[in-house]
Formats: structure tokens, C-alpha cells, sequence
């Protein structure tokens, strides 16, 4: 998809999606590129999550979602895996002092309980310690999976089915919604998936519903702020029905 180019847009907020979801792709193909291991590549992007992660908080989103790890990226080559799980914990660490002058709240969605206790540990010393604060949600998703999350979401329902807390006929759309981990938050306005894969991977199957879905042909470590102002023009060009007309 070839993109407009426009250099510091003034973004009337508005016009922004209130949530962004990114699938943070093209780590390991940037890495084989200038033949770098993996790890170089996911290194490099967590590099551009820094910096995305702040432009999306100046420019006035009010959630952004990244996807950073899925439940099935556990199925990688067990040295690519371990890369990941020390970035994550180098950032975690850094993310705790990092996004407090851009009063960024830092929550975690998936399944934490697959990491080690270290890391669990930095996760809820990060959530805890920024959930105060006024500005934009920054939802990491790690260990994450939107079926897993649907299960999840259905043995909670199920459960208070059980305890006859909730009857099976005041089961709604909104109840569902209410127990995923995104309970509470709007769902996403636009995905952008750069690395031009032209797939959902398991990311917010549920919540994007009517997301618009924005395709670039752009490996996530050279993703540019230029970038998302080309892909967030592109989202104030879509005509959204919703299904109606
Ligand atoms: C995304 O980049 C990061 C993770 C999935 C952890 P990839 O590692 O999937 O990069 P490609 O798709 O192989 O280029
Ligand atoms: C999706 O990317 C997950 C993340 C970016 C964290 P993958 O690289 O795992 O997705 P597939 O395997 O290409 O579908
Ligand atoms: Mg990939």
C-alpha cells in the first residue's frame, strides 16, 4: 500500500483512533537482512516500541495496544525464546522509570503466569507502581493469545455461573467483553500490522470486531513516527458503517 508521507502532522485528537493496536512484526527478517541473529532484530525493535510507544502518548491515544510475545511464540528455537525473556526483563526495569515522565500506565495482558518469578515479580511491580498515573494505557501483550483469553474469559463466566452469582440468560456481549483482560477499555479503532503480513496471529480477535485492519510493508525495527502519521492519515480516510450505512 503505497502511503502519503507528510512530515510532523499536528494530530487534531479527535480524529485519532482512541485505541491503536500494533503487532510489533518483521524483528527476525530485519535481523536476516544485514545477517544478524534473531536476537539483534528484537533488540532493535524494542527500540522502536520506545519510541512509538511515546509518540502515540504525545500525540493524545488514549490506549495503545502492543502485541510483543503469543502464546504460540513459545514454539521458537528455545535461544530466540531466552533473547526474548531477558529484553523483556532489561525493559521492564527500564519501563519503570522510563514512562513515568510521560505518566504512560503500564498493564500487561496474557498469561504472565508462564514467566519466571523474576519476571512476573518486575510485571506487577511495573503494573502496580504506574496504575495511577494520568495518561495513556499502554497494554503489552505478552504471552498473549485471544483464544487463550476467550477460555479464560469463559471458565470466569462459567465459574460464577456455578456460584450462581450470574444467570445463563443475563450472559451478554458485554459480559464477555468484562472478563477479558482488556475489561473496561474501548475496543481497538485500528491495527496496524507492519511487515505485510496480511494476518490476525491470535491478536484481540474478540475487541477488533470493527477495527479497521492498516497492512505495511515496513519491518517493525525501521518503523518511523512518519510511519504511523502515514497509517493514522490513512485511519481518518476509512468510511467506518459498523454495519450500517
Ligand atoms: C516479531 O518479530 C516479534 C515476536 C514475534 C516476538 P518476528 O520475530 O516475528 O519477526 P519475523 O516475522 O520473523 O520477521
Ligand atoms: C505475531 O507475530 C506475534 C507478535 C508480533 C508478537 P508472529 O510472527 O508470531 O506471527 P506469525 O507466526 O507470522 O503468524
Ligand atoms: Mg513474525
Amino acid at each position: 500500500m503505497a502511503f502519503f508521507k507528510k512530515k510532523k502532522i499536528e494530530w487534531d485528537k479527535a480524529l485519532l483512533p482512541a485505541h491503536l493496536g500494533i503487532i510489533m512484526d518483521g524483528n527476525g527478517r530485519w535481523a536476516k537482512k544485514r545477517a544478524l541473529p534473531r536476537s539483534a532484530g528484537h533488540r532493535a525493535g524494542a527500540k522502536t516500541f520506545r519510541t512509538i510507544t511515546r509518540y502515540c502518548s504525545n500525540i493524545g491515544i488514549k490506549y495503545l495496544t502492543v502485541y510483543a510475545f503469543s502464546t504460540e511464540n513459545w514454539k521458537r528455537p528455545q535461544e530466540e525464546v531466552d533473547a526474548l525473556m531477558t529484553l523483556f526483563e532489561e525493559y521492564l526495569r527500564e519501563a519503570l522509570t522510563d514512562f513515568k515522565d510521560d505518566d504512560i500506565v503500564v498493564k500487561f495482558i496474557g498469561d504472565k503466569t508462564a514467566f519466571s518469578p523474576k519476571l512476573q515479580a518486575l510485571i506487577d511491580e511495573t503494573e502496580s507502581s504506574s496504575a495511577q498515573r494520568p495518561g495513556m494505557v499502554l497494554n503489552i501483550a505478552m504471552n498473549y493469545g485471544s483464544r487463550d483469553e476467550l477460555v479464560t474469559a469463559t471458565k470466569k463466566i462459567a465459574e460464577k455461573i456455578s456460584e450462581h452469582s450470574l444467570k445463563i440468560d443475563e450472559i451478554t456481549e458485554q459480559t464477555v467483553s468484562d472478563n477479558l483482560y482488556t475489561a473496561g477499555q474501548p475496543d481497538p479503532d485500528l491495527i496496524i500490522r507492519p511487515s505485510g503480513d496480511h494476518r490476525i496471529s491470535n491478536f484481540l480477535l474478540w475487541q477488533s470486531a470493527y477495527a479497521e485492519y492498516i497492512v505495511m510493508d515496513i519491518l517493525w525495527p525501521d518503523f518511523k513516527t512518519s510511519d504511523l502519521d502515514a497509517a493514522l492519515l490513512e485511519f481518518t480516510k476509512r468510511s467506518r458503517r459498523f454495519g450500517g450505512v
